[in-house]
């Protein structure tokens, strides 16, 4: 779409001022004073303030170094003096931080880890528009206040449908900590590939974690399948990496592990855990199946199990549970599930969903974690403890908030980075849907349905990026480059302006070149 006179003007202007203050940060600060003086440097050390002792924690003496080499990395030395960045511990909300210049040196103030990290992430984004000037020039009177407005602000990765390597997960977590995100969600396990090892059932990765091939673009029938065999799964060892890295990156990650829906590979694997206990393959085409975990204790012990072996890797509050999509043919017609109607008194396969659900939730409180599921664990009433996480619209998250269960915002309407983001025609096949940047930019986080007391249930939001067709891990970025970064602003809460934004966005565009990070021009 061809931009209007002003809209162009507009964008002209917005990139001469950001040349001029070279301030292209993303997501945008909360509050940006500058006057006085250019202070000129080559370089940067850190310190820490008088009170030092405060520093001794162990969280400190291990993200320390952590801190100094981020700086060493992105703001290269240049030749000139070496000014001081002071880290000073002051009572600011947790992931807010203060950066201040005074002539001479440059003190950051926060009162956690994460502040100090995303301080030190902005002045390295301030410097780094400036990597080729001789020096680096900060004004000696800045004053910078910035603080996001949600607590979770995530992005999702199906490696079900398709797996990226370990490798490929490092750099996705880069991505995400560049804008701030703070919640990584990592969809594990679906109908298609069973990607995490479990040690007490093996078969999970042996047989569940590989297809004999895709279905070729959308040739669902006649099916015609591309006869590209697909595997991988992650060990526990590549979990605790992932998790380590991303949590020195002020990123939790969140693991899905699917129940009781969309669990063909695990039955793949172990055909005891469905209705017709028959032998099924992993299937090579996308959709919903009819063949679901089957509700009895056998079910429950396996699924405890596994919880089990995810929680000792996974130390994230919360643990997503899936929930969505449940298909409830086999229930109905299944002696067993039947018998655990009668059992537990319950009227309908609706209420059997909700009974499998909250016994799952009992199971993950006890073990001081919070469950979360999408909005279909509303079916049948919300289980004690739950969060949940509102995909099919916005209606699952404003019923949740309602009844005083705290709430992710993902509607596919905005948040569906596997829609496509063009006219079809210039675009790779998508799953559908059309979610451009723009309107990415303007979603509406909290429902305008919800009063002040209900909307303070709603945590924040997440892009989700379900991956069947997107086969390789060049393809997310392609999906997610730019629309996180447009969504990262929101979460933040500084998305007023568009066009100021997209005039910010053309650095971050030479950032991805740079980093040989995949994009949409
Ligand atoms: C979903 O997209 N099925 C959560
Ligand atoms: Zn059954």
């Amino acid at each position: 779409m061809a931009l209007g006179m002003k809209t162009l003007l507009s964008l002209l202007l917005s990139v001469t001022s950001m040349i001029v203050m070279g301030q292209s940060v993303i997501p945008k600060v909360r509050l940006h004073e500058v006057s006085g003086e250019n202070i000129l440097f080559g370089s940067i050390e850190l310190y820490k303030t008088p009170d030092k002792n405060s520093f001794q924690t162990e969280e400190f003496q291990k993200y320390w170094s952590f801190l100094s080499s981020e700086i060493q990395k992105n703001i290269p030395p240049k030749k000139g003096k070496k000014i001081k960045i002071i880290l000073s511990l002051g009572y600011l909300p947790t992931e807010a931080y203060n950066i201040k210049s005074n002539g001479n040196n440059i003190v950051i103030s926060a009162s956690s880890y994460s502040g100090f990290y995303y301080g030190i992430s902005t002045l390295i984004q301030l410097l780094e528009t400036q990597h080729s000037n001789p020096n680096y020039k900060l004004s000696s009177n800045l004053n910078i206040y910035d603080a996001p407005e949600f607590y979770y602000r995530g992005m999702h990765l199906d490696v079900s449908r398709h797996f990226f390597p370990t490798d490929s997960i490092l750099t996705y977590i880069d991505m995400l900590a560049r804008y701030k995100y703070n919640k990584f969600h990592w969809h594990l396990t679906d109908d298609q590939g069973w990607r995490l090892e479990i040690k007490k059932y093996p078969l999970l990765t042996q047989i569940g974690s590989k297809r004999s091939e895709t279905m070729s673009g959308k040739n669902f029938k006649p099916y015609k399948g591309d006869g590209i065999p697909v595997s991988g799964f992650y060990t526990q060892n590549d979990v605790r990496k992932v998790v380590e890295y991303a949590r020195i990156r002020n990123i939790e990650v969140i693991p899905e592990i699917e129940m009781p829906g969309h669990a063909r590979a695990a039955i793949a694997a172990y055909p005891f855990l469905s209705c017709n206990k028959d032998t099924l393959p992993v299937p090579t085409t996308w959709g919903v199946f009819d063949d679901v975990y089957c509700i009895n204790e056998n079910t429950f012990d396996f699924m405890f199990d596994i919880l089990e072996e995810v929680m000792n890797i996974f130390p994230s509050r919360l643990i997503h549970i899936g929930g969505d999509e449940v298909v409830k043919t086999r229930w109905n017609n299944c002696k067993i599930c039947n018998k655990t109607k009668t059992i537990y008194q319950l009227k309908n396969s609706h209420e059997l969903q909700s009974y499998f659900i909250q016994k799952i939730d009992s199971f993950i409180h006890v073990h001081n974690r919070i469950m979360i599921g999408w909005d279909e664990i509303l079916e049948g009433g919300l289980a004690e403890n739950a969060w949940v996480m509102s995909w099919r619209g916005t209606k699952g998250g404003i019923d949740a908030a309602k009844q005083k269960h705290n709430v992710v915002m993902t509607p596919g309407t905005h948040c569906y980075f596997d829609h496509y983001q063009g006219p079809q025609k210039n675009e790779p096949l998508a799953i559908g849907g059309y979610t451009p940047i723009e309107k990415v930019y303007n979603f509406k986080i909290i429902p305008s349905e919800l009063n002040s007391n209900e909307k303070q249930f709603i945590q924040g939001a997440q892009g989700n990026v379900w991956t069947e067709y997107i086969p390789t891990f060049s393809h997310v970025q392609y999906m997610t480059l730019p629309r996180m970064v447009a969504l990262s602003e929101v979460l933040w809460g500084t998305n007023v302006d568009y066009i100021d934004f997209l005039s910010r966005l053309e650095h971050h565009k030479t950032f991805f070149k740079q980093q040989g990070w995949n994009y949409r021009k």
